[in-house]
């Protein structure tokens, strides 16, 4: 494979707030996805594909990976999910998923149903194993766990630290919600436990967190509800599953002219206060110390990586 295929990891920061649901069986989706804005495209070989049409979609996403031009977009592969009887091993639907399309050199893959961070050092020893007999440069394919079952978001401590290859912590509500016996509403409070053990599972342990699907295609007012929500939260980004959802998420998850607006402005003060001998002062009526400086300087990251601001 040329090496344009490593592109996306020469990204000054990975900005992941829209990642894609693609099915894997359909070249007509993947096509598709080749020209929207999303971040990140997952090329679903799980809960998107029929069971009869696993092997057509692992075909599927190979061709795709080796012939179409997926410009900045993240080129991710979601594996089926390991089986739940003991012990664990890397076999069956996962193996067959993994040895199949690595040799399209995919980004990374996203890893469902996540419940114990062995799930995901069996598949980055496998990846060890590989990248060391094919001599490409070790821990570049990376990896996600989605965290949607209840034993996931118990153990969500350990499967942050599973493993270097390790980027992202994705949430997976419909499935969380049947594991618990929940009721999924449009308020969400089932899930709010597990998406506030995400988001601090991830800032300890230096990943990002994405946020899960809204499922309700057609109601973009709601979507752009739960995104300012789950920004609140600390989430960087929402999985999406349709185009037209893609334009609200990135809108959400990107600051705004007037955050990066105010932003410029409390860098500015608390440097001049700061050359003055004031650790804390006042702007607006509110009060600025370093912790609220940090906040504005990471709005400016965000601004610079997502391009709005040089
Ligand atoms: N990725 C890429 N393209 C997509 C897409 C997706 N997730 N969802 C829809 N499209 C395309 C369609 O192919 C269509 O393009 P076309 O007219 O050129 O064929 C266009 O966007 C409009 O789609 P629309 O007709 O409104 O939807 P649909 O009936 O084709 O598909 C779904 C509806 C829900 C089946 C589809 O959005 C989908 O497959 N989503 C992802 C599902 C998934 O992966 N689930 C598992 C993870 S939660
Ligand atoms: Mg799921």
């Amino acid at each position: 494979m040329a090496d344009k295929d490593f592109t996306d990891s020469l990204r000054p920061e990975l900005l992941r707030r829209s990642v894609l649901f693609v099915p894997g069986d359909s070249l007509r989706k993947i096509n598709k996805a080749t020209e929207l804005a999303a971040d990140s495209l997952i090329l679903d070989l799980e809960d998107g594909v029929a069971f009869n049409r696993k092997a057509e979609a692992r075909r599927t996403v190979v061709e795709a990976l080796g012939t179409l031009d997926f410009g900045r977009r993240e080129r991710l592969v979601r594996l089926n999910p390991f089986s739940t009887l003991a012990p664990v091993q890397l076999e069956g639907l996962p193996a067959e998923d993994l040895s199949v399309t690595l040799e399209a050199r995919p980004a990374g893959y996203v890893i469902p149903k996540v419940e114990t961070p062995e799930h995901i050092r069996l598949v980055s020893d496998y990846l060890d194993r590989v990248e060391a007999e094919r001599g490409w440069p070790s821990n570049s394919i990376r990896l996600l766990a989605m965290i949607e079952t209840a034993r996931g978001v118990l153990n969500i401590g350990q499967i942050a630290q599973a493993s270097r290859r390790l980027e992202a912590l994705v949430l997976g509500a419909e499935d969380l919600a049947n594991d618990l016996g929940a009721r999924r509403t449009r308020a969400g409070w089932e899930v709010f436990y597990a998406r506030s053990a995400i988001v601090t599972a991830a800032a300890a342990f230096g990943l990002q967190a994405i946020d899960m699907v809204f499922v309700d295609l057609n109601d973009l007012p709601g979507l752009e509800e739960e995104c300012r929500f789950a920004r609140q939260l600390g989430f960087a980004g929402k999985t999406a599953i349709h185009p037209r959802q893609i334009e609200v998420i990135n809108r959400l998850f990107a600051p705004s002219p007037e955050e990066i607006e105010q932003a410029m402005r409390l860098v500015q003060a608390f440097a001049a206060h700061q050359a003055a001998g004031a650790g804390a002062f006042e702007l607006d009526g509110k009060m600025v110390d370093l912790p609220v400086m940090r906040a504005a300087e990471s709005v400016l990251a965000k601004a610079r990586a997502a391009g709005l601001l040089n």
